[in-house]
């Protein structure tokens, strides 16, 4: 067999692992294994390409390419490994950025080799549209990151006139692209890096930093096309899947999260969700009489009850609770009390935060159930266990036409027989709505951080 068979078997063992590794993304409890094996995978595509040859050499600049990717080991490594849950979209959102980046300059260089030697038009645009959706991609992202690590505010930054110089920069770009089809200019190159990385970052400014793991989402699809656009420049059918593979489940997860948000992708992109225009109706509102209730109280009525659908939200990723509600399970559990844990697609702050930050405190997969089943399960529970979860449960989502978030499917806790909330404040949510249910005759409030409030309910409900 020889070299360059090999090395494309092992980039069709590659790109089969990618293929498997999103099948296992697809349910919590496959999800550890899909990312090994995708691991596997680009392990093998990485060390087959360092023996590849190109044009009877092997690939120069083989020495740099190890220090390269030495210094991105010690940088990403870490990275990964100490990131705080919370703060995984911006991790994301860094990683995607520099690979859109990368897939510009793939393409950038490649440009300086063909363009002597009068290409075809198709290979050009290829080149071209690597360089626009790449620095797009790339710029985008680090003003997503900066975003959500609030480095600037996350708020939407908006100004007069702004979608039509954002539209006008989208056709500019386009319109670059003509021109240096037509007059074969390799200067106008430079203009165009120049005008994706302006659009990238003007494209993200008005996006509220709360609706930018969405966005991330689409830029990370702005990625892999840049990546497979780069494919075809050098003709690797390895890129070329990969790249389409990040493409369309970019893409899909971008739907699947505007669906589950009751909102289209327009909305989340254009309208400034979150800016001091829009929504935010909740806060300084009016003060209307709550139940509250002590932990105390609490334990006695989940000693009490033979079914308990927890609801898990933001506020619990932000309180690190996870491994304290699990105990909390373990000890109604050993009372005879069935627990499960009814989880929103888009409860948190990313795309299966719940499932990550539950998995992390090893709560038994089979307790994990989808919105719809879990709705069925809550008109039989005896107390829905709200935990730093907010729009989620709102029921303006369904009775409220006027409601930014009316669309948005919910997880029904007002359907149990008793309604609890462990929450700071009454402050509300991401959407910055009010929440009617805090004020539903059934609903008691426990106040305070919710890792507290669970390790206090743990006592109480050991001492019942
Ligand atoms: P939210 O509606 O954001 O509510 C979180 C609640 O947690 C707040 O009411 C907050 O109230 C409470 N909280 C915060 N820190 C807490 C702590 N330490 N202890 C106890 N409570 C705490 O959360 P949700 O129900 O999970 O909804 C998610 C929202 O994010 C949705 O609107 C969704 O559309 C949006 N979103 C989600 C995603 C994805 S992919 N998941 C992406 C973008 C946007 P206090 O301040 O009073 O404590």
């Amino acid at each position: 067999m020889s070299r360059d068979t090999l090395i494309n078997l092992l980039y069709l063992v590659a790109a089969t692992t990618f293929i498997l590794a999103l099948k296992g993304l697809g349910s919590p409890k496959r999800a550890r294994g899909g990312n090994v094996v995708a691991a596997i995978g680009m392990v093998i595509a990485i060390a087959a390409t360092f023996f590849k040859h190109v044009d009877g050499h092997a690939l120069y600049h083989l020495p740099l390419m190890v220090v390269a990717m030495v210094i991105g080991i010690a940088i990403a490594v870490p990275a990964a490994r100490f990131v705080k849950m919370t703060a995984m979209p911006q991790l994301v959102a860094i990683f995607n950025g520099v690979g859109g980046g990368a897939a510009s300059l793939v393409s950038i260089t490649e440009f300086s080799h063909i363009h002597s030697s009068h290409p075809a038009t198709y290979v050009v645009l290829e080149v071209l549209l690597g360089v626009l959706i790449g620095t797009v991609s790339f710029s985008g992202s680090a003003i997503a990151f900066a975003k959500l690590q609030e480095l600037m505010t996350g708020r939407p930054v908006t100004y007069a006139g702004q979608q039509v110089i954002n539209a006008l920069l989208g056709l500019g770009g386009l319109g670059l692209i003509v021109a240096i089809l037509v007059s074969s200019t390799s200067a106008l190159l430079w203009v165009l890096l120049a005008l994706a990385f302006v659009l990238g970052i003007a494209f993200v400014l008005p996006i509220g930093g709360a609706d930018v793991p969405v966005l991330i989402s689409l830029l990370n699809s702005f990625t892999g096309l840049a990546v497979a656009a780069s494919g075809f420049t050098i003709g690797s059918n390895l890129l070329i899947v990969a790249g389409t593979l990040v493409g369309a489940s970019g893409i899909l997860l971008t739907r699947l999260m505007s669906k589950a948000m009751g909102r289209s992708l327009a909305n989340i992109l254009f309208s400034a969700f979150g800016s001091a225009t829009t929504g935010a109706a909740g806060g300084a509102g009016e003060q209307r009489p709550v139940r509250s209730g002590s932990p105390e109280d609490i334990g006695v009525l989940l000693s009490l009850a033979s079914r308990v659908v927890v609801v898990p939200g933001y506020g619990l990723a932000v309180a690190q609770g996870q491994h304290v509600l699990r105990e909390l399970a373990e000890v109604l559990e050993s009372k005879g009390i069935e627990v499960i844990y009814a989880i929103h697609p888009v409860a948190g702050r990313m795309p299966g935060h719940m499932n990550v930050l539950l998995a992390e405190a090893n709560v038994p997969y089979e307790q994990l159930k989808e919105m719809d089943e879990a709705n069925t399960e809550l008109t039989t529970a005896d107390v829905a266990l709200v935990v730093g979860a907010n729009d989620t449960v709102n029921p303006a989502a369904s009775d409220d036409k006027s409601s930014p978030i009316y669309g948005m499917p919910i997880i029904h806790a007002d359907l149990a027989e008793n309604v609890v909330f462990l929450k700071r404040s009454m402050r509300p949510g991401f959407a910055g709505i009010e929440n009617e249910l805090l004020y539903n005759p059934k609903t008691t409030l426990v106040f305070g951080d919710a890792k507290d409030t669970l390790t206090k309910l743990v006592a109480s409900v050991k001492a019942n």
